[in-house]
């Protein structure tokens, strides 16, 4: 009797402890595969997908577009931020097999709902993508960089981010998209590396 009602007054033990990451032990696992897999590197480094979602639930985000899915790891990080704030997700990949392993990927994590993943080449594909946009993630080729900003900027809402990735780490592949934004009238920059790799971020004045 003394030992049950110690029971009943003892806090619930939950059946999985909730992780200082906040993110859901099975989604940590799926994450961790994706990168394990990942022989390229072309995800996004765990605390860059930290960020991502930090950054998608801080600004209360609800349009997003991501150019360049690979293998969803980052947008199952955006689309994690973006079950906080109720938004969406588009995401582009070029690559097919890539684009179904991004899909799949994204259903594992149970982001369905939130996520979408467009097989194509995001220069034809963005244009169908209705409406602006809170926030854009662009990881596509290097080169392309300042004609996707170019194209994207001004489908950003004011108050609105343009991030793109690897500005640290392949910034001499980008050097005419890194002087765009630094001189167009409607941003605000600065550059942020949770993962070395540097994501710049554009705010657009409202
Ligand atoms: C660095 S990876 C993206 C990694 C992804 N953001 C992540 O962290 O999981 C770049 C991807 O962009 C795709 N890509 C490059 N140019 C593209 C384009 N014009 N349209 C769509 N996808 C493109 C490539 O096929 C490649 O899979």
């Amino acid at each position: 009797m003394v030992v049950a009602a110690c029971i009943l007054a003892a806090p619930p033990v939950l059946a999985q402890p909730v992780p200082a990451t906040g993110v859901d032990p099975a989604i940590a696992k799926l994450l961790a595969g994706i990168r394990a897999a990942d022989k390229g590197q072309l995800a996004v480094s765990e605390e860059d997908g930290r960020f991502l979602r930090v950054l998608v639930g801080a600004t209360n985000a609800r349009q997003v577009l991501e150019i360049g899915a690979a293998s969803g790891y980052s947008a199952i990080w955006i689309g994690m931020g973006l079950r906080q704030t109720g938004g969406k997700l588009t995401t582009i990949e070029f690559d097919p097999v890539r684009a179904r392993e991004a899909a799949a990927n994204v259903q594992r994590a149970g982001l369905s709902d939130i996520v979408k993943v467009v097989h194509g080449d995001a220069f034809q594909e963005i244009p169908k993508v209705a409406g602006s946009f809170d926030l854009v993630f662009l990881d596509a080729w290097k080169p392309d960089y300042k004609k996707f900003f170019d194209m994207v900027f001004p489908r950003v809402n004011p108050g609105g981010l343009f991030l793109a990735h690897n500005v640290i780490n392949k910034k001499n592949e980008m050097l005419d998209f890194l002087a765009a934004i630094e001189k167009h009238p409607m941003a605000l920059n600065t550059t942020v590396s949770p993962g070395h790799e540097g994501i710049s971020i554009t705010y657009k004045r409202r």
